[in-house]
């Protein structure tokens, strides 16, 4: 019986914004300041807290961070009409529509709207498929965080067997590409995959975004395992936890990422990140 690494997102994400934080001050030095747009449709409770925290994160490293709150029962026709306003603002550097969106609003034709340039989640189609193909540009934040906490656990991916549990557009499948390019062995799972637990057995690095409380059992990791959990979820007792049984998994896995602490921290830093990068890339400066 092994005790995993816990992987601590908090203080790599907290290296993260310090590094953009750098960043971001040298470039203001040089008098270019740099803009985060966030829009939130509704008063999605969750929301709420994750725009607010995104707007701290902001002003730490020093970006200007601007949310737009629009009413539940906004018509599309408004919304696009503020994302053109602000795809054509040059002060504009990055612009995020929070989701998910009330559901008489087209996600799709909403993250089509927004400027690929400023595009700092990387769910355009122009973004995707840049990362489908392998080509440099804007990665989704979730999913860098979650490669930069295997990173951090050491694990060579080369040739591991991954499983994804869970085919979002914003974790799973960009998730899934990320490790292809990195030559995992990938395996993506989801609600309707028949031996969800045989598949699991046999990974030896395991992402589970499927937002259902602690579903992978701790029986169903295998030893040595290294485990990622995206899940932000309530249980019975209204506590925070993720996808995996935290404490049954620890005692088989190598490496594993608590809830809170482990990615959702990350996203947030890597949307700083990405900020910069548009920032940096509509400009035509080079990062180092
Ligand atoms: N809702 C949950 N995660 C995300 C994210 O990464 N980006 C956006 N825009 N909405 C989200």
């Amino acid at each position: 019986m092994s005790d995993a690494r816990v992987l601590d997102g908090k203080a790599v994400a907290a290296r993260v914004r310090a590094e953009v934080g750098e960043q971001v001050a040298r470039l203001a030095a040089r008098g270019v300041r740099i803009s985060l747009h966030v829009v939130l449709v509704g008063d999605d409770p969750a929301s709420a807290i994750y725009v607010r925290n995104k707007g701290r994160a902001c002003e730490e490293v020093g970006i200007r961070g601007v949310t737009h709150p629009l009413p539940a029962e906004t018509p599309e026709a408004d919304l696009l009409a503020l994302l053109d306003r602000l795809n054509r603002d040059p002060e504009v550097d990055g612009i995020l529509v929070q989701l998910p969106l009330p559901p008489h609003l087209r996600a799709d034709r909403v993250i089509e709207a927004v400027d690929p340039a400023r595009d700092v989640d990387g769910f355009h189609p122009a973004n995707l498929g840049r990362l489908l193909s392998g080509r440099p540009g804007v990665v989704p934040c979730t999913p860098a965080g979650v490669l930069r906490l295997l990173d951090e656990s050491g694990v060579d991916l080369k040739g591991r067997r991954a499983v994804v549990v869970g085919r979002s557009l914003i974790v799973g499948k960009p998730t899934a590409i990320l490790l292809l390019a990195r030559h995992a062995t990938v395996t993506v799972c989801h609600s309707r995959t028949l031996d969800l637990a045989e598949r699991v057995r046999e990974a030896e690095v395991v992402v589970a975004a499927i937002g259902k409380a602690r579903m992978i059992r701790g029986d169903w990791v295998r030893e040595g395992a290294v485990v990622v959990d995206v899940g932000m979820n309530r249980d019975e007792a209204g506590r925070l936890c993720g996808d995996v049984d935290f404490e049954a998994a620890r005692t088989r896995a190598s490496a594993i990422t608590p809830v809170p602490g482990g990615v959702g921290p990350m996203t947030i830093a890597f949307l700083m990140r990405n900020t910069l990068q548009a920032a940096c890339a509509r400009r035509g400066i080079a990062l180092d």
